[in-house]
């Protein structure tokens, strides 16, 4: 398949759309940045949290895992395309009714989702609802509120919303910007950056332990006309590390001369937007050095091998810590009994808004 065959085509939101980007392009980039459709919304961009979910051809998909190539002949909507719909606005009062949207982020795929499995099955159970909306993940509800809006969308449900101050006590309150939450137009941090922005690409460690050496960084900017400017650690004023808790504040913003971890970045390439959109990486003058990977905690104790973070620390070890239980009667509680070793791999936090915001200054201030 050509991947710039222009005579591709798919149905978005009713209308018929001509695919003249790159086939390999994600359709939630597509969606946010061609067709300025914000209301899909963006979190891990790897199809786990769900916030970029959309219908194709009425299932619920992540848009960030399936390219353009992916939709040719089939029909994409979007939370813009199915806004006037009747089953939407009865999901719009329902979740207004149960309070379902929050900050407001995950709603426009709770609400993709939500609109696949009611197509199918108008009065489903809590169960049903909860498998449906398994794959889209919220930080503010504890889902309970969207399971309950969702799961009662085609049953009566009084409305007893009030706002006169005198009863006001125990009475349901319609949020003030629930609307705009509910219907994916509320703008998040993401959803704006003024125009003629620079677009950064970042250089990641593709080993999970190698030392690094930059070659000719300026001859390569000489050579990509539209890079504006690329940061190493060098650029970096100041402690490069950040962290907010007290001893683990040690994760290098850019690595220097070693990386530590698949993916962990060490430069930043920011350019115009034409340039960045097909600059290839692969030239990029870096050169790697890859060494013995550390992959579990026998690895780390042993004490043959390398030191991870080799400069500050004596060992492997970040942190100790104790856990205290206190006095429990393992024969009166049986359900505290624990027996044996547990170990863990980090876990992050799971994504759902992405940390971005745009500032700047205005008149002399
Ligand atoms: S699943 Fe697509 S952005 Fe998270
Ligand atoms: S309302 Fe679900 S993430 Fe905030």
């Amino acid at each position: 398949m050509n991947i710039h065959d222009f005579s591709k085509k798919f149905i978005l939101n009713d209308k018929i759309k001509n695919i003249d980007s790159y086939l390999g392009l994600r359709l939630s980039e597509f969606l946010r940045e061609e067709e300025n459709l914000k209301g899909t919304k963006v979190g891990c961009n790897a199809g786990d949290c769900g916030s970029c979910t959309v219908l194709i051809d009425n299932k619920a998909c992540c848009s960030c895992l399936i390219t353009l190539a992916k939709v040719q002949n089939k029909k994409v909507e979007t939370i813009e395309g199915i806004k006037k719909s009747e089953l939407f606005a009865k999901l719009k009062d329902s979740f207004s009714y149960y309070g379902a949207a929050q900050c407001g982020i995950c709603t426009p795929g709770m609400l993709m989702a939500s609109v696949a499995l009611l197509r199918k099955n108008n009065n489903p159970t809590f169960k049903e609802v909860e498998e449906a909306l398994s794959g889209v993940l919220c930080r503010c509800t504890g889902y309970r509120k969207i399971l309950q809006a969702v799961s009662n969308v085609n049953k009566r449900f009084k409305k007893e919303i009030s706002i006169k101050p005198t009863n006001a006590v125990g009475k349901r309150l319609e949020r003030l910007d629930g609307k705009e939450k509910i219907e994916g137009t509320d703008i998040f941090g993401d959803d704006y950056y003024p125009k003629n922005s620079l677009i950064a690409k970042v250089i990641r460690s593709p080993y999970n332990s190698a030392k690094f050496k930059f070659g000719n960084i300026k001859n390569w900017k000489k050579n990509n006309p539209g890079v504006e400017i690329i940061l190493t650690a060098k650029d970096i004023p100041g402690i490069n590390k950040f962290g907010v808790i007290p001893n683990f504040d040690d994760q290098p913003a850019l690595a220097f001369e070693k990386a530590k971890f698949k993916g962990e970045a060490v430069a930043i390439i920011a350019g115009d937007s034409d340039t960045m959109k097909d600059l290839p990486l692969s030239d990029f003058p870096i050169h790697w050095d890859p060494s013995k990977d550390t992959m579990d905690i026998d690895e780390a104790l042993n004490k043959n091998n390398p030191k991870i973070h080799d400069k500050d620390s004596k060992d492997n070890i970040l942190i100790v810590g104790k856990v205290k239980t206190g006095n429990i009667d393992i024969e009166e509680n049986k359900a505290f009994e624990i027996e044996g070793e547990l170990e863990t791999s980090y876990v992050e936090h799971a994504y759902i808004e992405p940390e971005a915001g745009s500032s700047w200054i205005e008149g002399n201030t």
